[in-house]
């Protein structure tokens, strides 16, 4: 079943589009029948809305539970869809975090019936665009977009990793009442760490100290988590991504859309955007 999104690194299942050489239809499946313990917390985003960023609070807000010396926050909190080389990722100690780019319609089933907590971060869907623009640059395995007409209209449509932003955020959106679900967005989260950082420990069932809440913000801005080894992804650099073609940890902004998109590319965008998401009321910040 090839890839009906034109770049070749991607295989599409139900709609959702995946990096083929990293997993397989029949193991994203499988994972509908995931076991889910009650104390289990899932991160699910679209691609580059701030997957990391939030793992990276997520992990420090657990930090005290954690018993075991990882030397990644994606082997602390893997990503469920890609199953890492020898490493077990279920027989965790609790409580377990996970992440994950798959679409409501995918996920294990259990989390439909409020068991677990989920924690959904979007981010509006220019910056999204603009973000995967620079990171197919660096990516090998991902079809590098030589500019952003040349992406604009496969992002629109869905074809790229992830699918199609508006059947992520909708998909989940619709079904906020199914799942134990907190949303928050990219923006929220930049405009204001602290009260994010507090927002998901209140959602997580976690009392921290001031001072604890203080170091992880500290410890999740952009520029500290740019120069953190464990933190910064410059791990893709070793197989998966070109070093001189650009960073994970990019520009971190809110907007820069703003200076990549044409007055028309906008225009045009906003069209499909106003109409793919009538009667959605989730509010988009597109800029701070
Ligand atoms: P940009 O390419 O716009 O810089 P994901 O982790 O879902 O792939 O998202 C990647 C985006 O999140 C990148 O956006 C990256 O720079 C941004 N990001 C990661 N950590 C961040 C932080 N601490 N503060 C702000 N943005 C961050």
């Amino acid at each position: 079943d090839q890839s009906d999104s034109g770049d070749v690194y991607l295989q599409e299942y139900k709609g959702y589009h995946f990096l083929r050489g990293k997993s397989s239809s029949e193991y994203i499946q499988s994972l509908e029948d995931f076991e889910i313990r009650d104390s289990d917390v899932f991160l699910m985003t679209y691609p580059k809305s701030g997957t990391v960023w939030t793992q990276q609070i997520m992990t420090l807000i657990f930090e005290d539970d954690c018993t075991e010396d990882y030397q990644q926050n994606y082997e602390r909190m893997p990503w469920i869809e890609f199953p890492l080389d020898g490493y077990d990722f279920v027989n965790r100690p609790s409580p377990r975090l996970y992440a994950t780019h798959l679409p409501y319609h995918m996920v294990p089933k259990a989390l439909k019936e409020k068991k677990a907590k989920v924690i959904y971060v979007f981010r509006n869907p220019k910056d999204t665009m603009v973000s995967y623009f620079h990171f197919s640059k660096m990516m090998n395995d991902l079809e590098t977009m030589p500019s952003i007409t040349e992406l604009i209209e496969r992002y629109l449509n869905g074809k790229v990793l992830g699918g199609s932003w508006f059947d992520h955020v909708k998909g989940w959106y619709d079904h906020k009442d199914q799942v134990n679900i907190l949303f928050l967005s990219y923006e929220e989260i930049s405009k204001d760490l602290r009260s994010a950082v507090l927002k998901i420990s209140k959602f997580v069932g976690k009392q921290l100290e001031d001072a604890t809440i203080d170091n992880i913000v500290e410890r999740s801005t952009f520029k500290n988590m740019m120069n953190d080894p464990k933190v910064n992804f410059e791990f893709l650099f070793d197989h998966d991504a070109d070093k001189k073609k650009g960073h994970f940890m990019r520009k971190g902004t809110v907007g820069d859309w703003k200076h990549t998109l044409t007055v028309a590319q906008n225009e045009y965008f906003d069209e499909v955007f106003q109409a793919k998401m009538k009667g959605v009321p989730l509010k988009m910040i597109w800029d701070l």
